[in-house]
């Protein structure tokens, strides 16, 4: 009997990658790391009309998107496009294309938080650069600063605060998007916030992350400490990750210092080192089984 094989979308396979590949492998699952660069569509081929190296004769019985590379809108749709099209082949898909295309966008991230009533910080986003400076000059004089972010940034790159009127000349567009919020400061001593990590509806693990400066991404240096959630977080990060349809999902979510939760965003490719660093569950194991549990066991 031939080992069945999913598709690991990545171009960096690393740490995370090697968990994921050592977690299927330990349920009977060979895996094998493709990038989504290296993907085609070939309707020439009938039965195959998706092209993905390693799996010229047989679709993947699976993907799991760990990686979606960035490029020109033309590649982004095409990237996406292989995994609607193979999810419209019957091939599940793990985060798949819908619910990446919208947390990827912190844009219609925030509409969609915003619409549904779950507490999210205040926001903008626009094209024009003097509609710009006056949200910000608007929100300065009120006594806020104001985070700039890349549309689909990730990993704390790119962002800034705007904490003065001398600082407006910085305000600068991410591909002459303009994605501009409400700094939010955060409760207790010094910055921090919380990552929730989501699976199939239920929260698997929680810490608190701690910046060196305002930015708590571990990518940034940020410290990581387990907490346990308190239901109200628990109920948040569950409602989160239901709308924008994630299978598993990592929560961002700052405590005010009001003591009110504001979800910052919803990851649908979280990386989860710094995670499982102060936790007590492998999570590459648990996203393995869930994925096989919930869409490959019962074909
Ligand atoms: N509106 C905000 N108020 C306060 N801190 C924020 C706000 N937005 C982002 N941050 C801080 O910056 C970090 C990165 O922002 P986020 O929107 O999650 O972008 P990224 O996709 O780069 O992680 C957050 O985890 C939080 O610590
Ligand atoms: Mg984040």
């Amino acid at each position: 009997m031939t080992i069945p094989k999913i598709a690991i979308f990545t171009d960096d396979a690393g740490w995370h990658g090697k968990q994921l590949e050592q977690a299927f492998k330990n349920l009977g699952y060979d895996s094998v790391f493709v990038s989504l660069t290296e993907c085609r569509f070939n309707l020439e081929n009938q039965a195959l009309p998706i092209f993905i190296p390693e799996f010229e004769t047989e679709l993947p019985v699976a993907a799991f998107v760990r990686g979606v590379p960035g490029g020109s809108l033309e590649e982004v749709i095409l990237y996406l496009d292989f995994l609607h099209a193979l999810k419209i082949m019957g091939i599940p898909v793990y985060n798949d294309a819908n619910a990446i295309e919208r947390s990827v966008d912190k844009a219609m991230t925030s509409f969609l938080l915003h619409h549904a009533g779950l507490k999210t910080p205040l926001t903008w986003v626009l094209r024009d650069r003097d509609a710009a400076l006056a949200v910000v000059k608007n929100e300065l004089s009120q006594g806020h600063f104001v985070i700039s972010k890349p549309l689909f940034g990730s990993q704390g790159e790119g962002i800034r605060r705007i904490e003065k009127m001398t600082d407006l000349p910085w305000l600068t567009s991410s591909h002459g998007v303009y994605y501009l919020q409400r700094f939010v400061p955060s409760a207790g001593e010094g910055c921090s916030d919380y990552r929730v990590f989501v699976m199939n509806g239920e929260v698997m693990a929680t810490m608190r992350r701690r910046g060196k400066s305002w930015l708590n991404n571990v990518a940034k240096g940020a410290t990581c400490e387990r907490i346990e959630p308190n239901s109200e977080m628990i109920h948040l990060a569950i409602q989160a990750t239901k709308l924008l349809n994630m299978d598993y999902a990592g929560v961002d979510i700052l405590e005010d210092s009001e003591g009110k939760l504001n979800v910052i965003e919803i990851n649908s490719v979280p990386a989860w080192k710094g995670l499982e660093s102060v936790c007590d569950v492998t999570i590459a194991e648990l996203l393995a089984q869930d994925l096989i549990n919930r869409y490959l066991k019962t074909t």
